[in-house]
């Protein structure tokens, strides 16, 4: 049903309402969430701090692990008495589930926590206003747990800049199915948004006063929407150049990308465009052919190597991002080993890595072979200590250089800014709070831990680093 057929006052009269939403999970989630914000807000709702009040509470959870799943129930425990104790000349508080839990779960949500109102899952979003004056008229709990056939992206109003970094969703969902992910089942098929849908959704937000944006999608660099001008389709690279034309836009970035769509075109893209940050993040999940071969990654340890080699002779200063699994069904200490040489050949600037968690649904869940939770932590300990060394010596080697810095927001100390370096570096500098939105060339003058001090060496002065002239040899 078309929003405006479901609540319909005058601005002047609409009620302002309280909204809290807790997001969990990845950033198709944080941005998900901005765009509930955005479609409740002319019906009223006004973003608050504090669930205890609230008239309506979204929890748009994630589904990846059994812990972010369980805690879910945690908080929905948490909620209950705040709308038992809601006066009853009010509406009451309508909880909604959005997200990967609520489109795994469903009815079994609404079995284990029946004073849930809403169960929605990801590509509904812009169903919500319908979904609460249901619920207001409802007994029981409203779903919608849909894979529409039209999309939400053409049903939601255009995102509203909040600072100078935005998020830009420009595909969804995984066709891959690796066998320990419930993605593909929670968030569905693969698909591309049109090229111009993203271009004037970027033109949108610069023109709001965005500087740096990250386009998302759970396999970002399988992107290949609808070109602009003409037929066919526009590979992720394409229309990275298509949106380094826009001006204003200094940086631009993606995530989350997967090797096998690792093409020519992109690594070329890195090399040559100067607003495409040197930083990737590109998960490998492990460095033993058995165990990729076994997660139906669809390459190999090798094919990994080629990548970076390639990525790196273009732009040799990219910083490096990954994720690893440990303890995968099966996995041996060899196969672990495989795992720790691959980081030591790459060396990475971060990288995050869990303990294999087996999810419902998934094949590898049913595998004979779960690896011991002791072995996984101990696997979990030494991979991480490893990690956090190169994240220290990649940190460590910043200080001395000149580096842009785009200022996002207040820093630890009272006349202090923080921002992000080019490789994404959390930089904290003495900066006037007017400095906020502007990108400063700064010195970096130490490494604390995972962020870095840094000076101002000219306020004016907003050049971004230049790639190196090199171009890589497209075979
Ligand atoms: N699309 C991305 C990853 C999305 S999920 C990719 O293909 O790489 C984010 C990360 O969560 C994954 O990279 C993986 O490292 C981790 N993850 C996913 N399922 C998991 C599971 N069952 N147990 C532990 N970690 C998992
Ligand atoms: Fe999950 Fe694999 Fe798809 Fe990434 S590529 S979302 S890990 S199934
Ligand atoms: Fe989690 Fe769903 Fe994202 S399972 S990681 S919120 S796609």
């Amino acid at each position: 049903m078309p929003r405006e057929q479901v609540e319909t006052p005058a601005s002047g009269s609409v009620r302002r309402k309280k909204l809290f939403i807790k997001t969990y999970g990845c950033q198709m989630n944080v941005y998900d969430s901005a765009r509930m914000a955005d479609v409740l807000a002319p019906l009223g709702y006004e973003t608050s701090e504090q669930a205890d009040d609230a008239d309506l509470v979204v929890l748009n959870t994630c589904h990846i692990r059994e812990k972010a799943a369980e805690k879910v129930f945690s908080d929905l425990g948490r909620l209950k008495p705040f709308k038992t104790a809601r006066p009853k000349d009010q509406d009451p508080m309508l909880i909604a589930v959005a997200g990967c839990v609520a489109q795994a779960e469903g009815d079994a949500l609404v079995a284990r926590a029946p004073f849930v109102d809403i169960v929605m899952g990801p590509q509904t979003t812009h169903r919500l206003p319908e979904l609460i004056a249901r619920a207001h008229r409802s007994a029981g709990a409203v779903l919608d747990t849909d894979f529409p056939t039209d999309t939400k992206f053409d049903h939601l109003p255009p995102p509203r800049a909040d600072g100078p970094t935005a998020f830009l969703s420009v595909q969804e969902g995984c066709d891959k199915f690796c066998t320990f992910c419930v993605v593909p089942y929670t968030r569905g098929a693969e698909y591309s948004r049109s090229a111009k849908t993203i271009v004037e959704e970027a033109r949108g937000l610069v023109s709001d006063g965005v500087r740096e944006i990250t386009l998302l999608g759970q396999n970002v660099n399988a992107y290949h929407g609808d070109a602009i001008g003409g037929t066919g389709t526009w590979s992720l690279g394409r229309l990275i150049r298509a949106l380094a034309e826009i001006d204003g836009l200094d940086r631009i970035r993606y995530t989350t990308s997967h090797p096998r769509d690792m093409d020519d075109d992109l690594i070329e893209t890195h090399a040559t465009v100067p607003a495409l940050m040197p930083y990737l993040h590109l998960p490998v999940q492990s460095g033993s052919d058995r165990i990729l071969d076994a997660m139906n990654r669809g390459h190999t340890r090798d094919t990994y190597y080629r990548i970076i080699e390639r990525l790196r002779a273009g732009r040799p200063d990219i910083a490096l991002s990954s994720d690893f699994i440990v303890g995968f069904p099966g996995e041996t200490d060899d196969d672990f080993a495989d795992t720790m040489k691959l980081i030591e050949d790459i060396t990475f600037a971060q990288a995050y890595s869990f303990k294999y968690s087996a999810r419902p649904g998934t094949p590898a869940a049913e595998n004979s072979d779960q690896v011991p939770d002791d072995v996984k932590a101990a696997r979990l300990s030494a991979l991480q200590s490893l990690l956090s060394q190169q994240q220290k010596s990649f940190n460590a080697a910043s200080v001395g250089q000149h580096l842009p810095v785009l200022l996002t927001g207040p820093g630890r100390h009272d006349g202090q800014m923080v921002g992000r370096s080019p490789y994404l570096q959390p930089v904290h500098l003495d900066a006037p709070a007017t400095d906020y939105g502007m990108i400063v060339m700064t010195e970096i003058t130490a490494a604390i831990s995972n962020s870095l001090s840094a000076v101002a060496i000219d306020s004016t002065q907003e050049s971004e680093t230049q790639p190196v002239a090199t171009r890589v040899d497209a075979h």
